[in-house]
């Protein structure tokens, strides 16, 4: 089959890699891809989702598995489904389980699903009384897309009231900020939960870990991520089960009573305070690192699953009995400011490791870091260990100017 990718990340390059572990796989076709993702297929720019939807049909392509949560809230797989073509994704409904906090936060309160205590409002005043009844430290939190910038972390009530007002003025976030979430701060540790659903049902992959700092020991500035690993020991099959029972059955079952049933993957946010899981947030798509560790952990045809998925057919799946970490190479400038092409060069990509590349171009077949997250360096291994020292001992044979990246990814795992 043909399958079309929308996306330019490490986390589109990784599905379309995997994909071509699969027999049935003909073309990938990536939109907009990236530099690299036109060596394992081929990149289409279009003018806009109508126009790809329009490749797609004339392209005979069986499925389009979509990566980034802003092509799914500006609605692609409506746009799709109008024209009878399989997409692996939620609707526009769908995807406000992430595009919008303020509705997650009361679709989980109406659901009865563990969160932090919150209050979702357009009101400086209501907002600081709200404040006023929880511990010193507060989560602020923009209502719409941010980029993962959109949360503040205040030490202070004071500090608190001042997000929520340059926040509600528009002066921080724009449209995106006139309505905020104030929430308890949950001191815990936090995990990455995928569910694959078609609907009804699901099934869940390997829990994952993320590495959101900047710096070695979680210091420096939040990121969009700078590594991960799966599948986590820090997930005890109770609190799996937890998961499943508590959070991804009644998001299905709820879900469908907002009649947007939910097809995609499900990516909970957890934070796990004293062994409990809470919901931090809901993504609507796969992780960016953490789709690379998970990508090379999923057995059999992956393909034929995520279509299962998408026609509402969903069947159990088969996991690898590996472990995999990724540690993600960034310019020099991120996440703050862009940074000037550096050609990348790879010695030598040791057994057992592969790169999965995301912002970067190409030109005259070499490959050049634009700025950004670079590239993810992936180990693979018996363990969490050995997963760990491929990926560093990749990491040594890559080289571009003003290469950054943690030396750090799994540590909680390795504790
Ligand atoms: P979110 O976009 O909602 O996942 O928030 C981004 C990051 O902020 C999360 O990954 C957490 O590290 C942190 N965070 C968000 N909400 C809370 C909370 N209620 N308590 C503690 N940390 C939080
Ligand atoms: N790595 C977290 C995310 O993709 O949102």
């Amino acid at each position: 089959m043909n399958i079309l990718i929308i996306g330019s990340g490490g986390r589109e390059y990784a599905i379309g890699l995997r994909l071509k572990e699969d027999k049935n796989v003909t073309n990938i076709y990536f939109s907009p891809g990236n530099g690299a993702t036109q060596k394992i297929g081929k990149n289409i720019i279009t003018k806009d989702f109508n126009e790809l939807a329009k490749f797609a049909k004339d392209s005979n392509i069986s499925l389009t598995i979509v990566g980034p949560e802003n092509a799914l809230s500006a609605g692609v797989v409506d746009i799709f489904k109008e024209l009878g073509l399989n997409i692996f994704g939620p609707s526009k409904a769908a995807a406000r389980l992430e595009s919008s906090k303020a509705y997650m936060k009361e679709f989980l309160a109406k659901n009865s699903i563990r969160t932090a205590r919150f209050i979702n409002t357009n009101s400086q005043d209501e907002a600081d009384k709200f404040i006023e009844t929880l511990g010193q430290t507060v989560v602020v939190k923009a209502d719409g897309l941010c980029a993962g910038k959109g949360v503040i972390i205040a030490t202070n009530h004071e500090e608190a009231k001042e997000a929520v007002r340059d926040m509600l003025s528009g002066d921080s976030f724009g449209e995106a900020g006139k309505r905020v979430v104030v929430e308890e701060f949950l001191d815990g540790f936090e995990l990455s939960f995928f569910a694959i659903c078609d609907g009804d049902s699901f099934v869940s992959l390997p829990v994952a870990q993320d590495h959101k700092r900047l710096l070695d020991n979680d210091k420096g500035p939040n990121t969009g991520g700078m590594g991960a690993y799966a599948p986590s020991p820090l997930a005890s099959k109770e609190l799996i089960a937890r998961v499943e029972e508590e959070v991804v059955k009644p998001t299905l079952i709820g879900m469908k009573n907002e009649n947007a049933p939910f097809c995609g993957v499900l990516f909970v946010g957890l934070m796990v305070v004293n062994d409990t899981p809470y919901v931090l947030e809901f993504n609507v798509r796969f992780g960016d690192p953490e789709c690379e560790v998970l990508m090379p952990l999923i057995d059999g045809n992956l393909s034929q699953i995520l279509l299962d998925a998408a026609t509402g057919k969903l069947n159990q799946i088969k996991l690898r009995d590996e472990f995999a970490v990724g540690v993600v190479m960034s310019s020099k400038n991120y996440p703050y400011s862009s940074t000037p092409k550096a050609k990348i060069t790879v010695e030598n990509v040791p057994v057992g490791s592969y790169i999965d590349y995301a912002g970067v171009s190409s030109e005259n077949g070499e490959i050049y870091a634009d700025g950004g997250r670079v590239l993810v360096a992936v180990g693979k291994g018996k363990s969490i260990k050995e997963a760990q020292i491929k990926a560093y001992e990749l990491i040594e044979n890559i080289k571009f100017e003003g290469s950054h990246y943690r030396k750090d990814i799994a540590y909680q795992a390795l504790k």
